[in-house]
């Protein structure tokens, strides 16, 4: 059987990659140009800084994802790209520099969910078996995803304000800690007590929806309320706090929802799923599950929770499998749902 090489790009946020997959499983280059040091001094993404960027790196890196995996562009058999969801100008960026290498080329395009890429991370470690259960939490999102296949998912449980890692974000922020601060607060969690008692939203529900902007004010309102008293916080028990919180509420819903659908695997996907106490937390409630109702557990390598483009080549290659290709009509679209 011939392998099937894709070129991926992802430019949805703050991130612009290139990467070339082979067979949805094997990562034979990735670049990834992050332009995080030009958003921290304004607190968070300026999309017009981002699409800019996006555009000075992008025809450059394509060319590095070739050199790295020693191919041409005669050995790519698909090019895909993320067209939303995310912001509209970084989306075009990809979907432009995508299409204008279809066009020039002949090779096939592959228009790619975000979403589904995130999930697909999972792929580029271990075979997944379907049904398969994701909960997708990254700065933009956080979802309870169920997929009855590779390409089809749906989504049984959404924020209803503030994605997790956007909560990470802005109470960084009151710690003076530079965005994206969710890597800075997981590793104060670990010095530090849950002391505080912030409120767990919508954990008893039995939905699989999430709320983050309550306890995003009670931790602020607990910081306002010590400075004006002159009193002294702890910051890693106000980190062990805080993330105390967004875990119980992600796993306990997380749990049910794998109690309700039986998935055959669990994924975990975005850059909230690099948080080690996420992931110790999910695989030993996991663990503890009745044999029948355990689902194998996928949790992505750390440096693929984040925005990549091999996440996309990999859920791609899916596509590609069941002929799902795009025309040069392809646009981006900023508020995509599958
Ligand atoms: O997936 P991603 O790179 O971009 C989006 O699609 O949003 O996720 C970025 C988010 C940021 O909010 C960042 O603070 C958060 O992921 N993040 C973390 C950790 N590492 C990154 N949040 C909690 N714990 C971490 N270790
Ligand atoms: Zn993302």
């Amino acid at each position: 059987k011939k392998d099937i090489r894709i070129l991926a790009f992802e430019s949805s946020c703050d991130e612009t990659s290139t990467s070339v997959v082979k067979n949805g499983r094997e990562i034979e280059s990735l670049i990834v140009a992050t332009q995080i040091k030009s958003h921290q001094r304004f607190g968070g993404v300026v999309p017009e800084v981002a699409s800019r960027h996006h555009i000075e790196v992008i025809t450059q890196i394509t060319n590095e994802a070739l050199k790295e995996a020693n191919v041409t562009w005669k050995d790519i058999d698909a090019i895909a790209v993320t067209y939303g969801p995310g912001l509209v100008g970084a989306l075009l960026i990809g979907v432009s520099a995508a299409k204008a290498a279809s066009m020039a080329t002949g090779i096939p395009l592959i228009g790619v969910d975000h979403i589904m890429g995130h999930i697909m991370a999972a792929q580029l470690k271990e075979e997944i078996a379907y049904p398969a259960l994701a909960l997708q939490v990254s700065g933009g999102h956080t979802e309870i995803v169920l997929l009855k296949d590779p390409t089809h998912l749906e989504i049984v449980g959404d924020t209803r304000d503030d994605a997790a890692g956007e909560a990470y974000d802005k109470i960084g922020r009151v710690l003076g800690v530079n965005y994206p601060a969710g890597k800075t607060i997981d590793e104060w969690a670990h010095q530090g007590q849950d002391t505080f008692e912030f409120p767990r939203a919508m954990i008893k529900e039995d939905d699989y929806d999430f709320s983050f902007s309550g306890l995003k004010s009670a931790f602020i309102n607990t910081c306002h309320h010590a400075e004006q008293i002159h009193q002294d916080l702890n910051k890693y028990d106000l980190a062990a706090s805080f993330q105390a919180a967004v875990i119980d509420v992600l796993a306990t819903k997380t749990i049910r929802a794998i109690k309700q659908y039986s998935p055959k695997t669990f994924i975990m996907g975005g850059g909230v799923a690099a948080n080690h106490g996420l992931r110790d937390r999910m695989n030993s409630e996991i663990a503890d599950l009745p044999r029948n109702i355990q689902p194998k557990v996928i949790l992505p390598e750390l440096k693929l929770c984040g925005d990549n483009a091999a996440m996309i080549g990999a859920a791609a290659y899916n596509l590609y499998q069941e002929g799902k290709f795009t025309d040069l009509t392809l646009d981006a679209d900023p508020s995509l749902e599958l």
